[in-house]
């Protein structure tokens, strides 16, 4: 069965331009001027719409132990993003002490394999980094998953220390994997909860207080001194505002191969939010928090001039009602995280699009090109290509929608963009071909997104490998 989508407009990272897009076994066959169909295939009319690559989200928590509870779970996120655009998220799994990386990766294997309604990859937090761990980094790279996750913070739990950093760098360059790291200083903001503890400080908004900027900044220092000492490429996941972000500004100036996201929650919402009365401040518990609104204005600089070069949703979705509700007592344990999987894309063509502050072009760059080029997917995902997965979404700019919890796909009691409202809407998602989101509905099937093996060596490497050319050659 063939599918022809006629009269779009096609909107890639680097061009806009009016086509039709064949689709045959899974992938883009032919991109055409008023091509024509053959008796046996499907004919989707998009005029008046875009047509963008699939998005894809590079930093999402599905189903994950975190805080003494479990986040949201593949059966309703994984359809949440499909209706949001996104095709593929590249999910966090979890190593648990004394196991090994592909126990940690065919856990969750297990279960997006029953319940993704889209495609999915794993990076693997390291936390516990044994010889036989380090050993294993070539393997794991082997069967697709070329991504590790270092937590410089969360103490009593995931934290490891900087000669795991080290070590995780080391074994990861010598394979083309790459290390994501997540840079607040673990051991200070420790110290920080126990004296707002002690003081009685125990509402949401000392989570803010008790993190304030400049442990993301120095440990964001740090990472990036030890990358350079290893010659390693780094991502450093959700940036949350000037001062980290003006440290990578720092270390790509000197050349280094230093990569970053923000998050929608840092560029839309600020630490007010903390301050809700009757306990709602901890719906806008995530770490690192958010910050005063200044902030805002440093990270659109920081995407605007290529500081920081994705935007992943952080997407950590816990209840208010019998998750976040953990903390009522001490801010310490509300589990961490917020939602961001279903509104990323409309919320910033929303938010930056439509405002001017940035082309479609970029924000396709942002939300699906760059993260698949990181992370080992490109060019199968993140681009409208021939040869690429039939990963499209069509979008009408016409749209409009009010955002609330009530809507929501998630699976959640609240939402923290309630009543923010929306420019355009997604009209329709194919993954691999198959229609998944129809009309805001989701009519796919649980189970049909596959694991992506993906790739070593991504767009962090680049640099890296022109430096190893360049040395070979004198
Ligand atoms: O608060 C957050 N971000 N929760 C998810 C875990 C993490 O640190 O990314
Ligand atoms: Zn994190
Ligand atoms: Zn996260
Ligand atoms: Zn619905």
């Amino acid at each position: 069965m063939k599918t022809l989508i006629k009269n779009g407009k096609i909107i890639t990272n680097s061009d806009s331009f009016e086509a039709d897009i064949l689709i045959e076994n899974e992938q883009i066959v032919v991109i055409g001027k008023n091509l024509t169909p053959d008796i046996d295939t499907k004919i989707v009319d998009a005029s008046g719409k875009y047509i963008f690559p699939g998005m894809v989200d590079e930093h999402t928590h599905i189903e994950s132990p975190f805080g003494g509870t479990v986040t949201a779970p593949w059966q309703t996120e994984s359809v949440a993003a499909a209706i949001g655009g996104t095709t593929t998220v590249v999910d966090f799994a979890l190593q648990t002490k004394g196991e090994s990386l592909m126990e940690g990766i065919n856990r969750w294997k297990s279960r997006a394999e029953e319940q993704s309604a889209i495609d999915y990859g794993f990076h693997i937090a390291v936390t516990d980094l044994r010889k036989d761990t380090i050993d294993e980094i070539p393997k794991i790279v082997a069967e697709g998953v070329p991504t590790l996750k270092v937590f410089m913070a969360y103490k009593s739990d995931l934290m490891v220390d900087d000669q795991t950093l080290y070590q995780s760098l080391e074994a990861a360059k010598n394979v083309g994997a790459l290390v994501l790291v997540h840079a607040e200083n673990g051991a200070v903001i420790d110290l920080l909860q126990r004296k707002c503890l002690e003081n009685g400080e125990t509402a949401p908004y000392y989570h803010a207080v008790s993190r304030p900027i400049e442990v993301e900044t120095e440990a964001t220092a740090r990472a990036i001194a030890i990358a350079e000492i290893v010659g390693a490429p780094l991502f450093i996941v959700h940036v949350s505002g000037e001062e980290p972000a003006q440290k990578i500004r720092e270390a790509k100036a000197k050349g280094l191969p230093i990569y970053a996201e923000t998050c929608p929650h840092y560029l839309f919402l600020t630490v007010d939010e903390l301050k809700k009365p009757y306990f709602e401040g901890a719906k806008y518990v995530c770490s690192p928090p958010l910050r005063e609104a200044k902030h805002q204005e440093a990270l659109w600089n920081a995407l605007q001039d290529g500081t920081l070069q994705a935007i992943g949703s952080d997407h950590c979705a816990f209840n208010f009602s019998g998750q976040k509700d953990l903390g009522r007592e001490d801010f310490t344990k509300i589990p961490n995280g917020g939602n961001g999987i279903e509104h990323r894309f409309t919320l910033l063509y929303t938010q930056a699009v439509t405002t001017g502050k940035m082309s479609l072009n970029k924000l396709v760059d942002l939300l699906s090109t760059t993260p698949a080029k990181v992370n080992g997917l490109f060019p199968k995902k993140g681009t409208i290509a021939i040869g690429s997965d039939a990963d499209l979404v069509l979008f009408d700019p016409n749209g409009k929608k009010t955002i609330s919890y009530q809507t929501s796909h998630q699976g959640l009691d609240y939402d923290m963009y309630e009543g923010f409202e929306l420019e355009g809407a997604i009209s329709d998602v194919f993954l691999r071909g198959t229609q998944i989101v129809k009309g805001e509905k989701y009519v796919g099937k649980l189970g049909e997104g596959k694991f992506q093996k993906r790739t070593p060596y991504g767009l962090c490497y680049e640099t890296i490998n022109h430096v190893n050319k360049e040395s070979q050659e004198v």
